[in-house]
């Protein structure tokens, strides 16, 4: 039993090995039942002893096939994994883990496949010696909507999150953490979502250090620019349309969660018109508060924080499987015409030069008749780049430049897929990290082999080193190699995957492309956008 702000609250301990175990606490609040579309407000406690056993519902969402939701607005909770030895832990690091789900679903115990739930944190907290904590937030429409001034101004869900890194701020330290050694991290919308963290002036002090996999504050889909015209498309899905914004706006406020929810659902609308990344529109916005300006701007603030980052080398492979499906067929054909349609749909903004000089840079080392396998693998590649490799690379540089004395470091994840069925030039799959962070590989043994488990122990290693130092080769956890820091004047990343040795430490990370992105394509002028009416 540990006591909190709010009051007792009681965790079950789980056993581990020999003399060693990890204490859990399910479903501890951390904020009132928030507001429609208000930031979340403190909890105003109990008296007694809260059972924290179970997890809590998830934050109102659609479900997966999108046919109806699941979750509810009491969701501001989290949970807490505290590894114990012989003597009660105290000092420990504390890494606070944010999840994915664009922004739209997710939860802190999402999808239990076998046994634990994805990211249950057992695994991590007891390898690595670290107290782990996951945490629910706000998604879709009850996160996100915004019309991008004071009356919605958005950006519900990431309060949420800094709500859970101010009570673990506040309460660590009574479950045996350390405050000033916070790390957090997260993946996809949760590692983007950690990077606007790092970015807001509001988070001075609250952590130490920040890991963002496969998602950063500048990706193209992080950031909703226009968030008055998806408000008036919602409004006219939910029957609020009114051709008076306020009473529009008194017209949303009143409609049914559910239904709202269930109005900010992706549209696959075949044939798609554009590509799949500008169907994800629920996002931080920003908003004068939390996020000031362009999140290209806002990187002094980061300057204090640790700085982690990296990619899947296919990241982008699921979004370009949607976009064209032709790359995942046996006999299917992806022509020079869908690829250059794939880049004018990602590079709208720029109008044909785009289309044109993108092209010839990625079509520039495929000799005069290229295998399909090739073509296929570069329509991968353009959307890997252009949604996640990219904007991580420009983050770890304007962290790197304006850094002083905070560490920055980079890699690149392509452990082979464990996907079935996909073609044999697929390399890591979105998301596919997690279940090496999250010790999958250790706690259902029997459906993975030995080689993942020793990826498993790589990355439980140096992800807890550096929450403990800020340097991922130093700490309680020994590693295959030393991985040097990103510096101003030299972009050294680690290759992970199960065969880490001294060559997995190279320098300048697709530099070819992510200079054709920085340098040409954005000095291109943009061309006119017609928006939707
Ligand atoms: C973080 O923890 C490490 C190891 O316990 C300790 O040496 C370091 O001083 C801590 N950092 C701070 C700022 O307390
Ligand atoms: C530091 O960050 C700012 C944005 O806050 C950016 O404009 C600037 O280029 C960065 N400084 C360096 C030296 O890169
Ligand atoms: C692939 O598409 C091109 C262009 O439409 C066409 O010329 C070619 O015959 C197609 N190949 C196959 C195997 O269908
Ligand atoms: C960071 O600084 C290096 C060295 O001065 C420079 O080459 C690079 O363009 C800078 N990156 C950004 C994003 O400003």
């Amino acid at each position: 039993v540990v006591q909190t702000e709010g009051g007792r609250v009681e965790g079950r301990s789980h056993r581990m090995g020999l003399f060693r175990t990890v204490d859990v606490f399910k479903g501890v609040p951390f904020a009132d039942v928030p507001g429609k579309w208000e930031k979340p407000k403190p909890h105003p406690g109990w008296s007694g002893v809260l059972k924290a056993h179970e997890y809590r519902d998830r934050c109102l969402q659609v479900t997966l096939l999108q046919t109806k939701t699941q979750g509810s607005d009491d969701c501001l909770y989290l949970n807490i994994f505290v590894p114990q030895g012989l003597k009660q832990s105290s000092g420990l690091p504390v890494m606070v883990y944010l999840f994915g789900g664009a922004f739209l679903l997710g939860a802190s115990n999402d999808v239990a496949i076998l046994g634990d739930s994805l990211y249950d944190g057992k695994e991590l907290a007891d390898r690595g010696d670290v107290i782990v904590v996951t945490v629910n937030y706000r998604v879709g429409t009850m996160g996100f909507l915004s019309t991008g001034d004071a009356r919605l101004p958005g950006n519900y869900g990431l309060w949420d999150q800094h709500a859970a890194l101010s009570w673990v701020r506040r309460n660590i330290a009574a479950f045996g953490g350390n405050v000033e050694n916070i790390t957090i991290f997260g993946q996809s919308a949760g590692a983007a979502s950690a990077s606007f963290q790092m970015l807001s002036p509001h988070s001075r002090g609250l952590f130490r250090r920040v890991i963002s996999q496969c998602g950063v504050a500048l990706s193209p889909w992080a950031l909703q620019k226009n968030p008055m015209v998806l408000t008036k498309k919602i409004a006219r899905k939910v029957g609020c349309w009114r051709s008076d914004e306020d009473e529009m706006l008194a017209c949303l406020r009143m409609s049914d969660p559910v239904g709202l929810t269930m109005a900010g659902k992706i549209d696959f609308k075949p044939p798609c018109a554009g590509v799949v990344m500008d169907l994800l529109e629920l996002a931080p916005v920003v908003d004068g508060d939390f996020l000031p300006e362009e999140p290209g701007r806002l990187f002094h603030h980061a300057a204090q924080f640790d700085f982690m980052a990296g990619v899947n080398s296919m990241d982008g492979h699921l979004f370009a499987g949607v976009d064209l499906p032709s790359i995942n067929q046996k006999n299917g054909n992806t022509t020079v015409q869908d690829l250059k349609g794939l880049l004018a749909g990602l590079t709208k903004e720029k109008g044909a030069a785009a289309v044109d000089s993108a092209y010839s840079v990625y079509s520039a080392h495929w000799g005069s008749a290229p295998e399909p396998a090739v073509v296929k693998k570069t329509v991968a590649d353009i959307e890997t780049d252009f949604l996640f490799l990219v904007p991580t690379q420009i983050a770890l540089q304007l962290h790197a430049n304006n850094s002083s004395g905070a560490r920055t470091y980079s890699y690149l994840f392509n452990m082979e897929t464990r996907i079935p069925g996909l073609p044999r030039w697929v390399e890591a799959e979105h998301a596919e990290d997690l279940q090496y962070l999250f010790g999958k590989p250790f706690s259902t043994p029997l459906v993975y082999f030995p080689r993942h488990r020793d990826l498993a122990g790589y990355m439980i290693a140096y992800w807890t080193n550096f929450a403990r130092t800020g340097d991922p080769s130093q700490g309680n956890s020994r590693v295959p190699v030393p991985w040097p820091a990103f510096t101003k004047h030299r972009q050294p990343y680690l290759t992970i995957n199960h065969q880490i040795s001294k060559t997995s430490v190279s320098y300048d990370l697709r530099a070819e492309y992510v200079s054709y992105w920085t340098r040409t394509y954005s000095r291109l002028p943009s061309v006119r956008r017609e928006e939707d009416p």
